[in-house]
């Protein structure tokens, strides 16, 4: 691994009820950063929340903020995303037609701008866009839910995007389904920031998430 291991709990999984809390207790926990899934009941079939949540956790910790963008239009929505505190905005190659204009505005509002892959799109769709990147997420699930079954053909997808990448400083991230099971894998595959949601937020509080975060972390490292 290249690149620093990033373990970054999905919020989704969380108890929203209490999210600063459950936000503030992850940081504690050991979370490198904060991936925040915003749905909107039209690219995928499911709806979260938007920038206004993300504004009022914000002040809770100084963790970077992963914003992964389910949603579409994306262009309309990102200076929104950017200004409530995401630190990296990633948004979907299948979103729109224009995924190089989305890239270059969010790293015009002074953030990192990520792309993600669906699990049925090639790796070739970022072949063009390499130098506008600083993070290629690849799905392992089909975006909408938590807690789905990690799709392996993923593995093969990471190992030619790492080879495509060669050297350039791009996260490599994967998300959908990753457990401390398939961990080593992911990491041997390539991916050096790992997205989990349903296997962090298990169990009972900050202990729980502690020793989650840890085995994921333990399991990565050991290729
Ligand atoms: C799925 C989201 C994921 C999800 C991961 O659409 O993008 O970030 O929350 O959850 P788990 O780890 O439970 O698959
Ligand atoms: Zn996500």
């Amino acid at each position: 691994m290249t690149r620093p291991l990033i373990i970054a709990p999905s919020i989704l999984a969380s108890d929203f009820s209490r999210l600063g809390q459950e936000v503030q207790d992850v940081v504690a926990a050991g979370a490198d950063w904060v991936h925040l899934d915003v749905m909107d009941g039209h690219f995928v079939p499911n709806i979260t929340f938007g920038p206004d949540i993300i504004r009022a956790i914000r002040p809770v910790t100084d963790a970077v903020f992963d914003t992964h963008l389910m949603i579409a239009p994306c262009d309309p929505y990102i200076e929104a995303f950017a200004s409530a505190g995401s630190d990296i905005i990633t948004v979907h190659a299948e979103a729109g037609p224009h995924i190089h204009r989305s890239l270059q505005t969010i790293r015009a509002l002074g953030k990192k701008a990520g792309i993600s892959l669906n699990p049925g799109t090639p790796e070739s769709v970022v072949e063009y866009i390499l130098d506008n990147v600083d993070l290629i997420l690849v799905m392992s699930v089909n975006p909408g839910f938590g807690g789905q079954k990690f799709i392996s053909t993923a593995l093969d997808k990471l190992r030619r995007l790492k080879a495509l990448i060669g050297n350039r400083p791009i996260d490599l991230q994967i998300d959908g389904g990753v457990t401390s099971a398939n961990a080593a894998d992911i990491a041997s595959a390539g991916a050096n920031a790992l997205v989990a949601g349903s296997a962090i937020f298990k169990g009972d509080g900050p202990e729980a998430y502690r020793s989650n975060i840890s085995s994921i972390r333990k399991a990565a490292l050991s290729t």
